[in-house]
């Protein structure tokens, strides 16, 4: 086992993101605190970014070049926060016509999807080690997305965390430009208020239209976690929240 390093200011509030002339000054969705990684782990993170990492770059990426095969011949999805890649590792083997980026902050969690990667032989995946909301300003181009996963955000139960919670608006136009048209925003959660907030503010939002009259059906491709179904036999509910980019509205619109 070994200690996870620190990033040099883990419980600043406030990220400036991109160069100077591009700052997006917003509040971080997580807090990276030093915590334990295996020995495997970090022997696999070591292995296997340097392999599938793309490394952040305040740049646009041209995915199709990322992953060696265009947009239309294999749709990119990108998924924020994949945790311990077990969900991810499953989208991905399960649908090998799908190129699947994964961003997560997290050192162990992004070596056990490294591990889960070489262990599967995927060759649909890669990570970026960084915050999703920087990656999604600076490296993706608008258009570029078929589809959005975002399982599971970390719910910031408190009142005053809420600032903090992934799902607002600002983020939900800024994910929704990324979006191709038809393209869509999967949300997935199991804390209900956030559920509702979830509803709402990706309601709000012009460019998209919800797949179902509230909340949608658990889609197949989103298979259930031990954590979840652990949850669901103790009656706690989850709520999946799919909506979809309108298709017919300008192309080339970018929320900077
Ligand atoms: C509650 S966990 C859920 C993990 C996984 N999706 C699941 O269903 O088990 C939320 C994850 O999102 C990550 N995260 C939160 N904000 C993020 C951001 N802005 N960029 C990248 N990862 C983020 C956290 O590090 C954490 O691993």
């Amino acid at each position: 086992m070994g200690k996870v390093p620190a990033m040099s200011d883990p419980l600043q509030d406030i990220a400036p993101s991109g160069e100077p002339d591009r700052v997006h000054r917003h509040i971080r969705s997580f807090v990276l605190r030093q915590g334990r990684v295996s020995s495997a782990q970090l022997r696999y993170h070591e292995a296997m970014m340097a392999e599938i990492g793309i490394p952040y770059v305040a740049a646009p990426h041209n995915l199709a070049t990322v992953f060696g095969r265009s947009a239309e011949s294999a749709p990119k999805i990108l998924e924020i926060g994949f945790g311990m890649g077990e969900t991810s590792a499953r989208i991905a083997a399960a649908n090998p016509q799908n190129d699947y980026l994964g961003i997560e902050v997290h050192t162990p969690g992004v070596g056990s999807l490294c591990k889960l990667v070489a262990e599967n032989g995927l060759t649909n995946l890669r990570i970026v080690q960084h915050d999703a909301v920087e990656v999604l300003h600076e490296m993706i181009q608008p258009g570029a997305l078929s589809g959005v996963h975002i399982f599971f955000p970390d719910p910031w139960p408190k009142a005053r965390h809420h600032k903090r919670r992934l799902i607002q608006a600002p983020l939900v136009t800024l994910l929704a430009s990324r979006l191709k048209p038809g393209g869509y925003l999967h949300c997935a959660t199991d804390w209900e208020e956030y559920a509702q907030q979830m509803l709402e503010v990706l309601s709000a939002e012009p460019l998209l239209e919800n797949t179902a009259a509230d909340f949608a059906p658990r889609p197949d491709y989103r298979p259930l976690t031990k954590f979840e179904q652990r949850g669901l036999r103790l009656g706690h509910g989850v709520w999946d929240v799919i909506f979809r980019r309108k298709m017919g509205l300008l192309e080339a619109e970018d929320h900077r």
